[in-house]
């Protein structure tokens, strides 16, 4: 962040990305819970669904604490704002001098950036606006290339594309101190990662996913389905170590039939440790194995900071686990390949919520993928445990009638006994039977075509 002096009273400007809305605020107001624990002199003002918040702010922490968040993409030291260029102009008069000048002096270099959100300018238009600002006592040289001070005017436009202003809704003026997370989304891209598979999760959500379990910093963070580890990319980049486990042998190993259009097969060292060096987390790479997540294999203790998951819905893959109904009454001989049998996915996320209760510490957080049917939504359908309390519950809509549910999840006690009857005394602990259909409701009758639609471009997040 570049530096600033003792200048008091300064107000902040985050630019926030404009995705996946639902999902900032929980984040938002747990990192807010936090900061103001730290710092008293601290009050914010937030338009949660606008591409720019403000955020007023007496100390930086606040402002460094959003930069952590992946959906930051700047922030800017506030000089002026209004609904139009004169009341901007009157604010920006106003912004104490002292504040100013040290970034105006003759010997300094600057740009100004104009950003419109929800409107594209022109380039003439642009230039426009930035010869309007000629009021400010702006010194130094101008420098494209590299200057010393970068100042943003921000022209909000409002969130509807289909009905554009002509006069922005808002203006800010401000300079630039700091960009935020987003380039980790561009870089991290599943386009250009090593090993890629049919329902690798896209960067932005493995992102969105790490921020609600709090993953930090020499954390052990545990994925049951870990598929082509999308998610342990994401946790080791925040510096925890990170294991996963996976049904399918092929996935672990690396082997199989490749999931990019022009190869047929996975070449060699195209695995979930190759990804991690492509991002240059091996470190944090613990291991993954072969494991059915309905019959785990660990110790039964709390040793997971986080628990984070995308499971099987059953569309692009199977959703099975080892076992069969007949009687095996023949001993089983090393090249013995279990048989599998349906997994349903009432009992997955039973098993998921009962593993994370037994496994997580206390405090740590289980976060997790639900598909639903949404005409039939309600949120009796979000599994329930006595040990685990549900932090949030955001929505990423798929198709008009299906959509999945980020559930989060926070440890608050440890299993007793009594604990694995709570559904007999409470309906609410009682896996919900409807998930099981999900399949069939996805592929069903009038929604064939659609959903074939939405298979192709958007389960698991691609
Ligand atoms: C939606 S994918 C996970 C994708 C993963 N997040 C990624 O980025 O590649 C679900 C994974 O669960 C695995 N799976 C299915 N049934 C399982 C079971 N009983 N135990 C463990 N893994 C299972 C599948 O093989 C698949 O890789």
């Amino acid at each position: 962040m570049a530096a600033t002096n003792s200048r008091s009273c300064l107000q902040y400007l985050i630019h926030l990305a404009h995705d996946h809305l639902d999902f900032r605020l929980p984040v938002i107001f747990y990192k807010l819970f936090q900061t103001f624990l730290m710092c008293s002199y601290t009050y914010l003002i937030l338009y949660a669904n606008t591409p720019v918040s403000i955020c007023s702010v007496a100390l930086a922490e606040c402002v460094c604490m959003f930069l952590s968040l992946y959906f930051s993409r700047s922030a800017f030291e506030l000089w002026g704002h209004g609904q139009t260029h004169s009341e901007l102009r009157t604010s920006l008069l106003n912004y104490p001098m002292e504040n100013m000048t040290p970034f105006m002096r003759k010997d300094s270099t600057y740009r100004i950036n104009v950003y419109t959100f929800n409107k594209t300018l022109e380039f003439a238009d642009r230039i426009k606006r930035i010869d309007a600002l000629d009021y400010l006592p702006f010194e130094g040289t101008v420098s494209l290339k590299s200057p010393q001070h970068v100042f943003c005017l921000l022209e909000d436009y409002g969130t509807d594309p289909n009905n554009i202003p002509e006069h922005p809704d808002y203006i800010y003026f401000g300079r630039w101190i700091a960009d935020g997370q987003r380039e980790l989304i561009r870089s991290h891209s599943v386009k250009n990662r090593h090993f890629i598979g049919n329902t690798s999760m896209e960067a932005g959500l493995s992102f969105i996913m790490t921020n609600h379990a709090k993953v930090k910093e020499n954390d052990l963070v545990f994925d049951p389905f870990v598929g082509t580890g999308s998610l342990l990319v994401a946790c080791s980049q925040f510096g925890a170590y990170v294991c996963g486990t996976d049904i399918d042998y092929n996935t672990i190993h690396g082997k199989g039939r490749s999931s990019r259009k022009n190869q047929k097969w996975r070449g060699v060292d195209e695995n979930i440790r190759a990804n991690l060096r492509q991002y240059g987390t091996e470190k944090m790479y613990l291991d993954v194995m072969v494991s059915d997540a309905s019959k785990p294999v660990w110790r039964r203790t709390a040793v997971f900071d986080a628990i984070i998951t995308d499971p099987p819905y059953g569309i692009r893959e199977s959703t099975r686990r080892t076992g069969s109904n007949k009687d095996m009454t023949k001993p089983c001989d090393e090249s013995h390949v279990p048989v599998s049998q349906e997994y349903h996915l009432s009992d997955i996320f039973s098993d998921l919520l009962n593993f994370s209760a037994h496994h997580l510490v206390m405090g740590g957080r289980l976060v997790y993928w639900l598909p639903v049917y949404r005409p039939e939504y309600c949120e009796e359908m979000v599994p329930l445990h006595p040990c685990l309390r549900l932090i949030s519950n955001c929505e990423q809509t798929l198709s008009s009638h299906t959509s999945r549910r980020l559930i989060t999840m926070e440890k608050v006690k440890e299993p007793e006994e009594l604990d694995s009857l709570a559904h007999l005394s409470d309906p609410r602990f009682s896996p919900y039977q409807g998930h099981n259909a999900f399949r069939e409701k996805y592929f069903s009758g009038l929604n064939k075509k659609c959903a074939k639609e939405d298979n192709k471009s958007n389960v698991n997040g691609e």
